[in-house]
């Protein structure tokens, strides 16, 4: 018999939870337009209008335009088997879900508490990427918000410098305040932002290709393309564009997010393509364009700051559109930080159905009908995240996590080709297996180009994970007590004669 560890969820138990409705499921409220604008909403965010500047600064160059292009190509390949595991397992819990019906209970729980780190750790990078905007933008006005209080201590012999942004803090716990009051809400909410954050990036496209191209002083800060590497791994050169590749590839986090509104959404089968496709479709031609364009006004060195975009605005000289810019970026922001918590809470609410996490996480509010213990508890964690570590800290911990949940994504589309091929694919991923083996090997060589600090980090979460997983969730796993119990009933029932 199969170890445990691998049993898998029936796609029919979860075709049929996901067309359970009733006063303890959520609602049903997404269209296709919907679908794309929350994926914009996670996808354009800090990465653009933060990390951008600051991985060209630090490590690529106006290379970065190339690390844009690497890191999209990875999610391109992973967003098509992504499309293929939503329009055909349609229900909340993204990877984590699809990996249970495919590859087992492990490796699902693996994802699952690795898709941790994107939503959690990814919130928490938004928010301190937002409170550095909002600083930037109360300074331009005049007023000064009081400096983040520090201090230190010392952590197993070294000295540890904290710092409190309590900004942060607090633009989590409004976010998550809005998630408890309800996904209708909080999609109305998106759509609004989500025009406003598009409008204002192409505002700069436009603005800036106006005054490179009108301008009689063409400064060429694209030479050198690719600055020699300073003989440190990741630092310029080819290293440097891959390690950037690995640090923008958090700008394009969010489109899996789609998928786990899967049970929100009225037509999850052909909609989900359409909105992780759509999305990630549009996002990109935009980053090219904003990453070549802001280190071709501005020396890329000048970039390391916490609001890239505005200094780019301001080099074209239109003083009047950094308002615009600031304050399309910290509304951007927020509604990356809505659907990275809506994501993150939902696949607790998954889990914890599932058994693998404890009950509460799967407790609907009877009026609001949303998982608000979950989106209360991730809201203060994250908060607490948010408020004590650095945006570099968040970030590659949030763009290793994501890489790793989209290999094994990759590896169960493949998996499920073979293992149930005859199920209806409303969308398939072209060219199986050359597209999944693409995706792994692509989102791969971004984790290796990664520090070796945030693999470790990584390493040490998945052992935190594991221990859980066999203390608390081999106990109660639906799947296996299911399982179990079958096997008793079998026994019970059988003729004596067959014991031995
Ligand atoms: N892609 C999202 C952002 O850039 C996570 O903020």
């Amino acid at each position: 018999m199969a170890s445990p560890l691998f049993a898998t969820k029936s796609v029919e138990t979860l075709m049929r939870e996901s067309g359970e409705t009733g006063e303890h499921c959520l609602k049903r409220a997404l269209g296709p337009i919907n679908l794309v604008t929350l994926g914009i909403g996670a996808i354009i965010g800090a990465g653009i209008f933060v990390i951008t500047g600051q991985a060209a600064a630090q490590f690529a160059g106006p290379a970065i335009v190339i690390s844009f292009v690497l890191a999209g190509i990875a999610c391109a390949f992973a967003g098509l088997c992504y499309a293929e595991f939503a329009s055909l397992i349609p229900i909340a819990g993204s990877a984590y879900t699809y990996s249970y019906a495919t590859l087992g209970e492990l490796i699902a729980w693996i994802i699952g508490w690795d898709l941790i780190l994107e939503y959690a750790f990814g919130a928490a990078t938004v928010a301190v990427g937002w409170s550095g905007h909002l600083r930037a933008f109360m300074r331009d006005l005049g007023w000064n918000l009081p400096a983040m209080p520090t201090s230190s201590l010392t952590l197993l012999g070294i000295p540890v410098q904290l710092r409190y942004d309590y900004v942060g803090f607090l633009v989590i716990v409004a976010v998550t305040t809005i998630l408890v009051i309800g996904i209708k809400e909080s999609a109305n909410l998106t759509t609004a932002i989500v025009i406003l954050k598009v409008a204002v990036v192409c505002m700069f496209i436009a603005l800036a290709t106006m005054f490179l191209s009108s301008h009689a002083w063409k400064p060429n800060f694209w030479h050198p393309f690719i600055p020699a590497n300073t003989g440190t791994t990741g630092e310029f050169g080819w290293s440097g564009i891959l390690r950037g590749a690995g640090v923008v590839f958090f700008a394009y986090i969010g489109f899996d997010a789609v998928s786990t509104a899967a049970q929100e959404a009225k037509n999850p089968k052909k909609d989900m393509p359409f909105g992780i496709l759509g999305s990630l479709v549009i996002c990109t031609v935009l980053y090219i364009l904003v990453s070549g364009l802001l280190t071709h006004l501005v020396p890329y060195t000048q970039l390391n700051v916490p609001d890239p975009v505005v200094v780019g605005v301001r080099a074209t000289g239109h003083q009047w559109a950094t308002f615009l810019v600031e304050l399309g970026a910290l509304a951007g922001l927020a509604t990356v930080m809505l659907v990275m918590l809506l994501g993150q809470s939902r696949v607790f609410y998954s889990m914890s159905r599932d058994g693998l996490l404890w009950p509460w996480a799967s407790k609907i509010h009877a009026r609001f009908r949303t998982p608000y213990i979950s989106s209360m508890v991730v809201g203060i964690f994250v908060a607490i995240l948010a408020t004590l570590l650095p945006l570099h800290i968040l970030d590659e911990m949030t763009s290793v996590g994501t890489l790793l949940a989209f290999v094994l994504v990759s590896a169960g589309v493949w998996v499920m080709r073979k293992t149930h091929p005859e199920l209806p694919r409303p969308f398939k991923t072209p060219l199986v297996p050359l597209v999944p083996i693409l995706s792994i090997v692509l989102c791969g060589a971004l984790i290796y180009g990664l520090s070796p600090a945030t693999k470790w980090r990584l390493l040490v979460w998945l052992v935190i994970g594991l221990v859980i997983y066999f203390t608390y969730s081999v106990k109660h796993s639906k799947v296996r007590n299911n399982a179990k119990q079958s096997l008793n009933e079998l026994g019970a029932s059988a003729p004596q004669s067959t014991h031995f």
